[in-house]
C-alpha cells in the first residue's frame, strides 16, 4: 500500500481486516454479543468505516458518546443498534427517537426530563439505566436504583432496554474492586428480577473486563480499544490473535547537510555536534505527535532520532546512520517497517500517557487509507 500512496505528505493506515479480526476474536472468547466502541471517531480510526467493518463483523451495537457522533452514523448506513454512552440533552429526545438511538439515563431528573419530553410527542424512547457499582463516575447507587429502574420500567414515554455499570479497575486483574462490582450488580439483577423486571440487555464490561472478569459478561460486552487491537494496558494484555490495526507514516520532504554546531528548530533545543545530515518530516503537534523529546521514527527499516522541538506540522530526524535516505521515503512513526516496531503503547510510554489518548488524539487533518472491509473506499480524506 505504502507505494502506491503517493497523494499524501502524512498518512494513517487503517487494516479494517484487523479490526474485523479482532471483533471475531472477542466474540469467539467471549460468545456474547460486542458491541463496538466507535466514539472519538473510532479511537481515532474514523468512526464510520469501524462501524461499518464491526457491523459486517458482527457486532449488535455501536456505541458512541454524543448524539452528534450517533447520527453521523445513522447518515452513513449503519443500521445496527446505537448507544449514547454518556449525556444526551433532553431536547434532543425527539432526534434519537426519529433515529433509533438508545440513551443512558443515570439520575431521576434526566430520566423525567426524557419522559416529559418523549410524551409530548407521544414517542416511547429506548433507554440503558446506568448503576454506578463503584466507578465513581455517572450511575444511580445500586440502593437508590432498583425503585428508579422499577419506575423507569412502567414509564409509559420510556422503554427500560437495559441495565449497565462500568468497571474501574477491570484492566488490573489482580484488584478486588472488579468482583466488588460485580457483586453489587449481580444483586442489583437479582433484586430487580424478583420485581419481575429483566431488561433485554444487561451489560458491563469494557475491553479488560470482557477478558478477565467471564462472570460479568451477561449480555452484551463494550469493547473499544480490544477491537483496535491495543491493550487494555500493560497489566492487562489482550491475549494471541489480536492484530493493531493502525499505522501512521509520512515521507522524509527534505534533507540538508549543517555544519557542527547548527541549532535545529524552534528553539534551538538541538544543535549539530558534528556535520549533520537532517531530513524534515511533515508530522507535528497538530498531527497528534506530541512536542515531547526524545521521539524517534523508522527509516529504511532502522530506528532514527527526531532532533529539536517538534513543529506544528514538522519534525526534524538525524539522518546520520541512514546514507541511503532520499527525498520522497516513507517514514514510520507507528508500525513496523523491516521488522523494527513502534507501538502504540511505546509511544504512549514515552508520552507518559496512555495508548488511548495517542489514538484519539491523532488529528482528523491526517488522511485515513483503508485497505480490507467490504467494497469500502480505498481513501477516504
Ligand atoms: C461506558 C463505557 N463502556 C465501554 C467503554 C470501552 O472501553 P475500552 O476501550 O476499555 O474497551 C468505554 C470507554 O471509555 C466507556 O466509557
Amino acid at each position: 500500500m505504502e507505494t502506491e500512496n503517493e497523494l499524501y505528505s502524512t498518512w494513517l493506515e487503517i487494516d479494517l481486516d484487523a479490526i474485523k479480526n479482532n471483533i471475531q476474536r472477542l466474540q469467539e472468547i467471549t460468545k456474547t454479543g460486542v458491541m463496538a466502541v466507535v466514539k472519538a471517531n473510532g479511537y481515532g480510526h474514523g468512526m464510520v468505516e469501524v462501524a461499518r467493518t464491526a457491523q459486517d463483523a458482527g457486532a449488535m451495537w455501536c456505541g458512541v458518546s454524543r448524539i452528534e457522533e450517533a447520527k453521523t452514523l445513522r447518515r452513513a448506513g449503519i443500521t445496527c443498534r446505537i448507544m449514547i454512552l454518556g449525556y444526551t440533552p433532553p431536547k434532543r429526545v425527539p432526534e434519537a427517537v426519529a433515529e433509533n438511538i438508545s440513551l443512558t439515563v443515570y439520575t431521576p431528573e434526566l430520566a423525567t426530563a426524557y419522559a416529559q419530553e418523549a410524551e409530548k410527542y407521544g414517542f416511547r424512547l429506548h433507554v440503558h439505566a446506568k448503576f454506578d457499582t463503584g466507578m465513581g463516575r455517572l450511575g444511580f447507587f445500586p440502593d437508590e436504583g432498583v425503585a428508579f429502574a422499577k419506575w423507569l420500567h412502567e414509564h409509559p414515554g420510556l422503554e427500560l432496554e437495559g441495565i449497565f455499570t462500568h468497571f474501574a479497575k477491570a484492566d488490573e486483574p489482580n484488584q478486588p474492586t472488579t468482583d466488588q462490582q460485580v457483586d453489587r450488580f449481580e444483586s442489583l439483577i437479582q433484586q430487580l428480577a424478583a420485581l419481575d423486571i429483566r431488561p433485554p440487555w444487561i451489560h458491563a464490561c469494557n475491553s479488560a473486563g470482557a477478558i478477565n472478569y467471564p462472570r460479568a459478561r451477561y449480555d452484551l460486552v463494550r469493547a473499544g480499544i480490544a477491537i483496535y487491537g491495543l491493550n487494555p494496558s500493560m497489566e492487562s494484555p489482550l491475549p494471541a490473535g489480536f492484530k493493531p490495526a493502525l499505522s501512521m507514516k509520512a515521507r522524509l520532504i527534505s534533507i540538508k547537510d549543517y555544519p557542527s554546531g547548527h541549532g535545529i528548530s524552534y528553539g534551538h533545543i538541538y544543535h549539530t555536534s558534528k556535520p549533520e545530515r537532517i531530513g524534515v518530516v511533515p508530522i507535528g503537534y497538530a498531527d497528534g505527535y506530541r512536542r515531547l523529546p526524545g521521539n524517534y521514527a523508522l527509516l529504511h527499516g532502522k530506528k532514527v532520532p527526531i532532533v529539536g522541538r517538534v513543529c506544528m506540522d514538522q519534525s526534524m530526524l538525524m539522518l546520520d546512520d541512514v546514507p541511503e535516505a532520499t527525498v520522497g521515503d516513507v517514514v514510520t512513526l507507528i508500525g513496523t517497517q523491516n521488522g523494527n516496531q513502534i507501538t502504540i503503547d511505546d509511544l504512549a510510554a514515552d508520552w507518559g500517557t496512555i495508548n488511548y489518548e495517542v489514538v484519539t488524539n491523532l488529528a482528523t487533518r491526517v488522511p485515513r487509507i483503508y485497505s480490507g472491509g467490504n467494497g469500502l473506499p480505498e481513501i477516504d480524506v
